[in-house]
């Protein structure tokens, strides 16, 4: 099974009003360093295979037209930049992998191609690229460029990912690093090449700046869950992450993406899919449910309506509560209409109960969709159903609280799915990048066609 722990250099991530959770120390330690390498170690001895971030570029401004609730209430701002943190998390750590999230829509390929390089130089092979097309129109207010549809999106995105490859894969052969101090040759020119891209979006001549990584290409993740982000992660991803709402609804959704893997010519095998959601893990049941009365009681419904509002590129405060979803034409992600359309086929969502849905705290249970609640055995119980029934090969764990919660993962969670063999004790010494771990001992470059 494999196991990634999601989070985001930003006080509250994922659960707005959770920064207050009594004792956490996400609402001023994301900032820090020593934050961070403490909840590497601690991941690191728990075997997890990577520590994931988020990232955003721009405000939270569409619900009421304003930003001023996403900032009041911490919505994905403050935040800063992951990748920064990485070369110290690798110092402090040996085995533990690093996944980055970095945008085709707002940053260039060429500087793409040069950062995850340096990642994985610096980690020693262990990086991996969350790959994002980013909904957040307020971004190009900061010269970041200009907002495209969403899934025109999807198409630069396509262009992007193989210029980056062509830059990480065909550029510099092996070997090109001479350094043949006899005959004054650091690089053989010979073994250096251009990748001379010319499409529709991008112009890149190279070559590459960097020489090549361990992994050359880092493992690519990939989280898009509409149409057009199921066939993107389908061509391009080896690790997807999706957000089902319980085992046996998540079933025809995991094979129908294997499906659309083997169609695009790749071993359906090849991609790992993992489940992600929310985990709440008490020593006892009383623990855990003094946890989702806490979660209740400082569950931000203005956050929340904040965070949805800009993530689906919809007013929620401005539509009539009738409206139904499927008929709001909006270019934000298109997951949630399909996570609704799953939950229930036979209803009309409408903006209402999207608005009562996404404000209200749910206080959370072992039942509850996407979430993983309850004591230990209870948690491990539903996470090999998840397994089974489902047929997925791991989770992204969204702790909460966002700190403490980790410290459940580790010390709780872990050694239930250990005791039950379902997860490693150890990592094994011969899969030394975070590709092998994936994938198999020798199998560090990416196989993707
Ligand atoms: C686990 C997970 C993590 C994500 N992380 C980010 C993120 O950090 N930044 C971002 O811009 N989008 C993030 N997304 C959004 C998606 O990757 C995707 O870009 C968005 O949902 C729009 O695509 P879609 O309509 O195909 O879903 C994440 C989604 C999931 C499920």
């Amino acid at each position: 099974m494999h196991l990634n722990v999601f989070t985001q250099c930003s006080p509250s991530p994922q659960f707005k009003g959770l920064w207050r959770y009594p004792g956490d120390r996400t609402a001023t330690g994301y900032r820090s360093l020593s934050h961070w390498t403490d909840i590497a170690r601690r991941l690191e001895a728990a075997c997890i295979d990577a520590l994931f971030f988020a990232d955003v570029h721009g405000v939270y401004d569409v619900y009421q037209g304003s930003w001023r609730p996403a900032v009041r209430h911490a919505v994905q701002i403050p935040s800063i930049d992951p990748a920064l943190l990485l070369p110290a998390l690798a110092a402090a750590t040996e085995n533990l992998g690093f996944a980055v999230t970095y945008s085709t829509t707002y940053h260039q390929p060429y500087e793409c191609a040069r950062l995850f390089t340096s990642l994985d130089h610096l980690t020693g092979g262990r990086v991996a690229w969350n790959i994002v097309t980013s909904y957040l129109r307020s971004a190009t207010a900061n010269g970041l460029g200009e907002y495209l549809d969403h899934d025109v999106r999807y198409d630069r995105a396509d262009e992007y990912v193989a210029v980056v490859r062509a830059l990480w894969e065909r550029s510099w052969e092996d070997g090109a690093v001479v350094l043949d101090a006899d005959a004054d040759m650091f690089t053989d020119p010979d073994k250096v090449h251009q990748i001379d891209h010319k499409g529709e979006w991008f112009e890149v001549r190279g070559p590459h700046q960097c020489e090549p990584s361990p992994q050359r290409t880092p493992v690519l993740y990939q989280a898009g869950a509409s149409p057009r982000g199921t066939a993107f992660a389908a061509r391009h991803a080896e690790v997807v992450f999706l957000t089902m709402s319980d085992p046996a609804a998540g079933a025809p959704q995991v094979s129908g993406l294997r499906e659309q893997v083997a169609a695009a010519g790749r071993d359906p095998a090849a991609v790992k899919v993992l489940q992600g959601g929310m985990v709440m893990v008490g020593a006892t049941r009383a623990e855990a449910k003094e946890k989702a009365r806490l979660y209740n009681e400082l569950w931000s419904g203005e956050g929340q309506l904040a965070k949805w509002c800009g993530w689906m590129d919809v007013d929620l405060a401005a539509c009539p509560d009738d409206t139904p979803v499927a008929e709001i034409a909006a270019e934000g992600s298109k997951s949630f209409v399909g996570f609704l359309r799953r939950l229930g086929p036979e209803r009309t969502w409408t903006v209402g109960d999207v608005r009562y849905l996404v404000s209200r705290p749910r206080r959370p249970r072992r039942e509850a969709p996407v979430t993983l609640y309850g004591t230990p055995s209870e948690v491990a119980d539903r996470m090999e159903e998840w397994l089974e029934v489902a047929g997925v090969d791991g989770f992204n764990l969204i702790p909460c609280p966002p700190s403490a919660g980790v410290d459940d993962i580790c010390d709780l969670l872990v050694p239930e799915l250990q005791r039950r063999g379902l997860f490693r004790t150890s990592y094994a010494a011969e899969e030394r990048t975070l590709r092998e771990r994936y994938f198999g001992a020798g199998r560090s470059r990416c196989e993707v066609p």
